[in-house]
């Protein structure tokens, strides 16, 4: 079948030909002059990313679906404008490269790092509309849309915030940038960091057997003259950012042809985008736009995805099967995991498709607590370890893992090793949207990870000398 993007049952693809399917999820703009000026601005201003990045990743992606690599995927279920500091932008990284030394050396292979930043303000919601008391107003929909503050004016759908969001992306990728390549996301000081979560953890004999392998790993090679002075890629890391593309507008403008690849489009607001559970209808616009653009994408799966819909969409979203384009991201709910996630595993096995299969246990597993929208961390871990055993039970490979997590010190989801409760989820819950994991937390899904990761290469033979327990 042909790569680039025909199908016999669509006229021929454009970044503009979602505009004439069916859409949901948008706002509606009371000045439609107003959002074609921005349009064209925004279709006038440097990419964020470039084309070669996004092949980089999808290379990388590709060796996750061939189980030589885990893809770790995560940060703030929206980005917000008041929450806009290079603190913010720090601590997350640094909590980032925790996680991803952990992991690094449970699996013994690369990490793919992509984060949900730079470019994460837009969001589908489940109800047009929000009431308080007698107040109904339009639901916000992320700074890239609408401001979060319950009045009718914040709620109104301004164009012009996407010009503050694509600002605001560009900020954060150049810090992130700064940050992944000058020297700060050198291997020891993740290492350092990780240790003194590992020390000021009330579970920290839990953690202590694993770092401390990575302390004498870290030593060895120290030793034999292996360090980040004598290796620069040792100071170095590949950072991506990924983002829900909801808003098709802000998307298109972003798209370009590749001047190294005529005839390639790629969306240039993120290395890798995703299609989110409430807009993968077949027949409408996302779909139609996703199919078209070289980067690596996302599909969320959720419970009222079927085994044939699946089918459906990895064939126009992936028709060359080219391996790392699509990345399958299952968010069930810990519940529901297991009666759903083993029939779509079969059907792609079927039919042989190319994919990566990573796991989100965040959205199937909020509930409404004193008040709060909150995630009890329990069920999250729990999701994670079925999509293990799944992936185990159906001889497939659990690839990645997406997260809701902040570098900060949050309380949005109870539960973790510090444990929040109901009543302690007021004193600190920031989030724009969804309830995050905090710091520790995120850490401590990492240590869970790397077990399950461990015991999964066990299972297949891998060799891992230190993984043998
Ligand atoms: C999200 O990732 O923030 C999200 C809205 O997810 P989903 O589309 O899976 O509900
Ligand atoms: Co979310």
């Amino acid at each position: 079948m042909s790569t680039n993007g025909s199908n016999p049952t669509r006229p021929a693809w454009s970044p503009a030909s979602w505009r004439s399917f069916p859409i949901v999820q948008v706002p509606e703009y009371p000045d439609a002059s107003v959002l074609k000026m921005t349009e064209d601005q925004l279709a006038s201003f440097p990419p964020l990313v470039f084309a070669g990045e996004a092949r980089k990743l999808k290379k990388q992606l590709a060796k996750v679906a061939a189980g030589e690599a885990f893809l770790l995927q995560g940060g703030d279920c929206a980005e917000s404008f008041a929450e806009h500091s290079a603190d913010h932008i720090r601590d997350f990284f640094r909590v980032f490269l925790q996680m991803s030394v952990v992991l690094t050396y449970a699996a013994a292979s690369p990490i793919v790092k992509v984060g949900r930043v730079a470019g994460q303000f837009a969001k589908p919601r489940s109800s047009p509309m929000e009431k308080v008391g007698d107040v109904e107003l339009p639901s916000y929909r992320g700074d890239i849309i609408n401001g979060s503050d319950f009045t009718p004016a914040a709620r109104i759908p301004d164009p012009r915030r996407q010009v503050s969001a694509y600002r605001q992306s560009a900020a954060t990728l150049n810090l992130i940038r700064a940050f992944a390549t000058g020297g700060y996301a050198n291997l020891e000081n993740a290492h350092r960091w990780m240790l003194a979560f590992v020390e000021g953890s009330p579970q920290s004999e839990r953690y202590h057997e694993l770092a401390n392998r990575i302390t004498e790993a870290l030593a060895f090679m120290r030793a034999i003259g292996v360090s980040g002075d004598t290796h620069p890629e040792m100071q170095v890391t590949d950072f991506y950012t990924s983002h829900e593309a909801l808003l098709l507008g802000y998307e298109q403008a972003l798209t370009r042809e590749d001047s190294t690849s005529p005839g390639n489009y790629y969306a240039t607001s993120g290395h890798m985008l995703w299609i989110g559970d409430r807009t993968r209808q077949p027949d409408h616009a996302h779909v139609e736009f996703f199919r078209g653009i070289k980067n690596p994408i996302g599909l969320k799966c959720g419970p009222s995805l079927s085994a044939d819909g699946l089918l459906q969409l990895i064939d126009v979203l992936n028709p060359a099967n080219e391996p790392g384009r699509l990345t399958l991201i299952a968010r069930f709910g810990a519940d529901k995991v297991g009666e759903h996630l083993p029939g779509l595993i079969r059907a792609v096995e079927r039919e042989g498709k190319n994919v990566v299969w990573s796991c989100d246990p965040m959205h199937g597993n909020t509930i409404s607590l004193a008040g709060y929208k909150t995630r009890p961390f329990d069920r999250i871990c729990s999701e994670v370890r079925s999509f293990f055993e799944v992936h185990a039970s159906e001889g497939t490979y659990a690839g990645g893992i997406h997260l809701e997590m902040t570098g900060k010190d949050v309380t949005e989801c109870t539960g973790g090793a510090k444990a929040i409760t109901a009543e302690g989820l007021g004193s600190r819950y920031d989030t724009a949207c969804d309830p995050r994991l905090n710091a520790e937390q995120a850490i401590e899904m990492a240590f869970l990870v790397a077990d399950l990761i461990k015991k999964e290469k066990a299972a297949r033979g891998v060799v891992v000398p230190e993984a043998a327990e």
